[in-house]
């Protein structure tokens, strides 16, 4: 397994992306209430995309994906298809949105309540984008991705909720899906030691009951197989010379008024 290493107009270029992917979060969060189809939300994603951003809306037409973000709900682990479902109290949404600037690609997600959630719903998205977030603080040159996905693993299960395992991060830049495979699991010491000017994703997916998982009959949306209730969170990373700049970051996770 190998990794590009980033120039540095490349990574002018990733920032730029990561902004926009960013800002379609921020655009669609007021959206996102009870009441709205999730092919709704994607027609406002991909209009904004398309015609604010002049961005491509990278899931549209990859592989075959029918629509331009994921948009993933309840027992839904990823790649949820947008569709003619409306959301409703007590639902958990992921929305996963990923664009295309000057050819360089911006990948994040982040949950949302629809109305108040249950106390387990709650648990479980919090402890995923802790999750999240523990991975993160650890990027920095030398340190290795077992160790990250070790610690991430660690949170999880320490809270008895269970780490995906078939569906990773990804490195990210010219290609959607790049080297290295980001694993939300494994060991200490073991992996790929990381480098300055490298991009990642990390993505975990937690699950509040057994991690298997299955794909539906769409060939994409994945669920869990006991139809526990799953989470995830996503951001695209940049490996600095002394640590991590996070190139997808919301103004509501910079000054704390994210409410989870
Ligand atoms: N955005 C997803 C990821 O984090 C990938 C979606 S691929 C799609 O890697 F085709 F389902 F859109
Ligand atoms: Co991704
Ligand atoms: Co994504």
């Amino acid at each position: 397994m190998s990794a590009t290493i980033k120039s540095p107009d490349e990574i002018q270029k990733m920032r730029v992306a990561g902004r926009l992917a960013a800002d379609v979060l921020d655009m669609i969060t007021p959206h996102v209430q009870a009441g709205i189809t999730t092919e709704e939300l994607d027609r406002l994603c991909h209009d904004y995309i398309v015609n604010e951003q002049r961005a491509i809306p990278a899931p549209l037409n990859y592989r075959g994906f029918p629509k331009s973000i994921c948009t993933t709900l309840n027992h839904q682990v990823c790649h949820g298809i947008p569709g003619d479902r409306k959301l409703k109290k007590g639902d958990i949404l992921n929305v996963d949105v990923t664009v295309i600037k000057d050819e360089y690609h911006g990948d994040t997600s982040k949950m949302f309540y629809i109305g108040e959630p249950s106390i387990l719903a709650r648990r479980l998205t919090r402890v995923c984008r802790e999750c999240m977030m523990i991975g993160i603080e650890m990027v920095r040159p030398g340190i290795r991705l077992g160790d990250i996905g070790h610690a991430i693993q660690k949170h999880a299960e320490s809270n008895r909720f269970s780490v995906v395992r078939d569906y990773c991060g990804h490195g990210i830049g010219r290609v959607f899906h790049e080297d290295p495979q980001v694993k939300h699991y494994g060991k200490p010491g073991e992996g790929m030691v990381l480098q300055e000017g490298m991009t990642f994703t990390i993505e975990p997916m937690v699950n509040a009951g057994k991690h298997t998982v299955k794909t539906l009959p769409d060939q994409w949306t994945v669920v869990t197989r006991d139809r526990s209730l799953s989470a995830q969170w996503e951001h695209t990373v940049l490996v600095t010379s002394d640590g991590v700049e996070i190139l997808t970051l919301r103004d509501e996770e910079r000054d704390g008024s994210l409410a989870i």
